[in-house]
């Protein structure tokens, strides 16, 4: 489901996290590795108030591995631990446990310290929709708990996940907001799929698409819709749309008059690079911040 997000839902959102800040000791921070900053809440430092944090960049089967290596460096420089996982196959996820709990070392050796015997370590996973935030808590727990598709402000129960003897997770995430502001934002994550077809113009995200990945994955592009004639100039809109209409013609998306169907081949190019059948594909780089 999309969230449409108001200003109201932002403040509300922010209000149940700070809520459930007060009740845990390091937040799970997830991100799309396909996208790592537009996946990005822009406030979240603020919101999270130096809460000691795991970042984890989930997606990672449909990431661009040496890219997903270059985020945890840039990371690593900004002083976060982070960690490359797919919720979805379970890859790496046993090891967050470990990592929550170096990261927590020094308080749990200053409890030791004192005599108490620590408990278990509390988390809460926080993320922009569809980043895999249910997808993860279910494979942390073993079992269905998280209703893929919450929305900021429907909340039930809120109960501790046991996972494993020294950790337990808060059942609900803390839900996040992208940000809208740039315009590029959201085309990425139209492309990725995190905000969903209802509400966005399927051409224009596959004019995007084709443009940035004719533009990074040239090689992926070609193959798989075996095109052989690249955009000659990126920035010239009449260029993007023959490229997609090249790869409506090898995908038989014609109509009357023998002209290509641009919607009908902008909803392939968009199944195709969801499902990874484009290959790994990453969309942004910590050198594109240079
Ligand atoms: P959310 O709670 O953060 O909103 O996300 P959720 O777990 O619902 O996951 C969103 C979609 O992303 C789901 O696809 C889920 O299966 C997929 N997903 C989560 N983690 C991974 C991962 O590591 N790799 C891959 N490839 N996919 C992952 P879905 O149920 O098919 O929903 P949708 O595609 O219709 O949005």
């Amino acid at each position: 489901m999309t969230i449409q997000w108001f200003p109201g839902h932002m403040t509300r959102a922010r209000r149940e996290i700070e809520a459930k800040l007060k009740l845990i000791d390091i937040a799970i921070e997830l991100l799309d590795a396909r996208v790592p900053l537009s996946s990005r809440n822009p406030m979240v430092d603020d919101i999270l108030k130096g809460k000691p944090r795991l970042i984890l960049l989930n997606k990672t089967d449909l990431a661009d591995a040496r890219t997903t290596d270059k985020w945890m460096a840039y990371f690593a420089d900004m002083g976060h631990t982070s960690l490359a996982i797919d919720a979805s196959t379970g890859t790496r996820v046993n090891e967050i446990p470990v990592r929550v709990k170096q990261l927590l070392h020094e308080k749990i050796a200053r409890q030791i310290s004192k005599g108490i015997t620590p408990r278990a370590v509390r988390g809460l996973i926080v993320g922009i929709p569809n980043v895999g935030k249910s997808t993860l808590i279910n494979r942390l727990a073993g079992r269905a708990i998280a209703a893929t598709g919450d929305r900021p402000g429907v909340t039930k129960g809120q109960q501790w996940i046991k996972v494993g003897t020294e950790m337990e997770l808060l059942d609900t995430p803390g839900i996040l907001w992208p940000k809208f502001e740039d315009q590029h934002v959201g085309m990425k994550l139209a492309m990725t799929g995190a905000i969903k077809e209802q509400v966005i113009n399927v051409e224009e995200v596959a004019f995007f698409a084709v443009k940035e990945l004719t533009k990074r994955y040239w090689d992926s592009m070609s193959e798989r819709f075996s095109l052989t004639n690249p955009p000659k100039d990126y920035d010239d809109a009449d260029e993007i749309v023959r490229v997609m209409e090249d790869i409506g013609r090898k995908r038989g998306c014609l109509v009357s008059g023998g002209r290509v169907d641009l919607e009908k081949a902008s909803g392939i190019i968009l199944r195709e690079l969801r499902a990874g059948n484009l290959g790994r594909i990453t969309l942004e780089s910590p050198e594109d911040m240079m």
